[in-house]
């Protein structure tokens, strides 16, 4: 393997993991994945390889066991590693902080020292819009500070930049980028990957094509008055092809040496807000689905509209969200069905 051709994945066969290696593999990179299922399967492994025509390197562990992960490290030779590895539900973060903090920061820890141990030299990590909170200016760019996180979730991705951001700047030959998605939505059109929401889904699109499916009764838009042109909040989704390519050009840059900095963060959207009204009838329009729905309570912790200004990504990246809205919402209902 060569080494700065070759990218360790944790946390890879989650659902943007997943597509991310199934993007470097075109890209012509080697993977190495890392995941302990928690909250994704093993037969996810088997829809990247059908998708990318080759075999992928998958170790099943945890990344907060340093000893496994020592090994991971003495077994494969790699520049570069992306961490995906976390938990993510951001009401049980409010409900059992500790098992956020653990997991999300003692698993990124690790990666960061066993890179540094190793003299390895790119660590991109997988940040959230969450870190803007109620953001006074809109759109927001890598500028706008960030708010006092408003769950232990949203705080593990705080205190993980300034990790990344300190440790690169006091160890030679380290260097990290934090993307900070926005919210990411969609399958590959293929539908042998997508997402996995287990029990009841908290996030947008997992509940519209779950009531399309009819496994849920009815969708409930959360609050239809807000200072906003409908009424209902306002979003940047992401396709998570566009959103998986832009680790692409993320890992370019580092392995190419092309960094102006030693740390580097980028908005990853497409800087067009959307409502969340406009998403569930385009979703109906292309499907051609009725899909049930009324106007409930806004959702505590909800911010009216946030949207990215993405240009930082846009010129320095050489990336720019490119599928469209109605062809990412097909793609949605098609893994929805595959799932069935
Ligand atoms: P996901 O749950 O589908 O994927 C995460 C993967 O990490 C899962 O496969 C899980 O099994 C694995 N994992 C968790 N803890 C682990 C551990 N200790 N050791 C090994 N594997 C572990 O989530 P996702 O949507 O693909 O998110 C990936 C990353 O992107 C996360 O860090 C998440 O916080 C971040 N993010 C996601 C979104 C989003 O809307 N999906 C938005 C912003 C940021
Ligand atoms: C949430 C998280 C964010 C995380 C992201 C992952 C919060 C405050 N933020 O963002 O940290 O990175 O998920 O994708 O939890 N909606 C409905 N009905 C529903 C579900 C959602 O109307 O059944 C609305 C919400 O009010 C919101 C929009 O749809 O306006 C998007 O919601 P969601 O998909 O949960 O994402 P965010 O809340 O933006």
């Amino acid at each position: 393997m060569d080494a700065a051709k070759t990218v360790l994945i944790t946390g890879g066969t989650g659902f943007i993991g997943s597509h991310t290696a199934v993007e470097l593999m075109a890209a012509g990179y080697e993977t190495v994945i890392v995941d302990n299922l928690c909250n994704s399967d093993k037969s996810v492994i088997e829809g990247i390889e059908k998708i990318a025509g080759r075999k992928v390197d998958f170790v099943e562990g945890d990344t907060c066991d340093i000893e496994f992960m020592r090994d991971v490290f003495r077994t494969y030779e790699f520049d570069s590693v992306i961490h995906f590895a976390a938990h993510k539900a951001v009401g049980e973060s409010v409900a059992d902080p500790l098992k956020y903090y653990r997991n999300n920061l003692v698993s990124f820890m690790n990666i960061v020292e066993l890179m540094k141990e190793n003299g390895r030299s790119n660590v991109l990590f997988s940040s959230s819009a969450t870190v803007y909170g109620e953001a006074e200016t809109l759109p927001v760019t890598e500028e706008t500070p960030r708010q006092p996180a408003t769950s232990p979730y949203g705080n593990t991705k705080q205190i993980s930049e300034d990790i990344l951001r300190d440790c690169c700047r006091a160890y030679e030959g380290l260097y990290g980028i934090a993307l900070r998605y926005f919210n990411p939505i969609g399958a590959h059109p293929s539908a042998l990957i997508g997402e996995l929401p287990i029990g009841v889904p908290n996030n947008l699109v997992p509940y519209i094509t779950q009531t399309a499916a009819g496994i849920r009764k009815e969708l409930s838009i959360f609050g239809n008055d807000y200072d906003t042109p409908d009424g209902t909040c306002l979003r940047d989704y992401i396709d998570v092809v566009d959103l998986a390519k832009a680790h692409v050009a993320a890992v370019d840059r580092m392995t190419q040496g092309r960094m102006d900095r030693k740390y580097e963060i980028y908005n990853i959207g497409t800087g067009r807000p959307v409502s969340v009204l406009e998403l569930v009838q385009r979703f109906s329009k292309v499907n051609g689905i009725e899909l049930p729905y009324r106007f409930v309570a806004r959702r505590a912790g909800d911010t009216p509209a946030v949207w990215a200004d993405a240009s930082l990504a846009n010129e320095v990246l050489g990336w720019k969200a490119g599928r469209d809205l109605d062809d990412t919402l097909r793609a949605s209902w098609l893994w929805q069905q595959r799932l069935m």
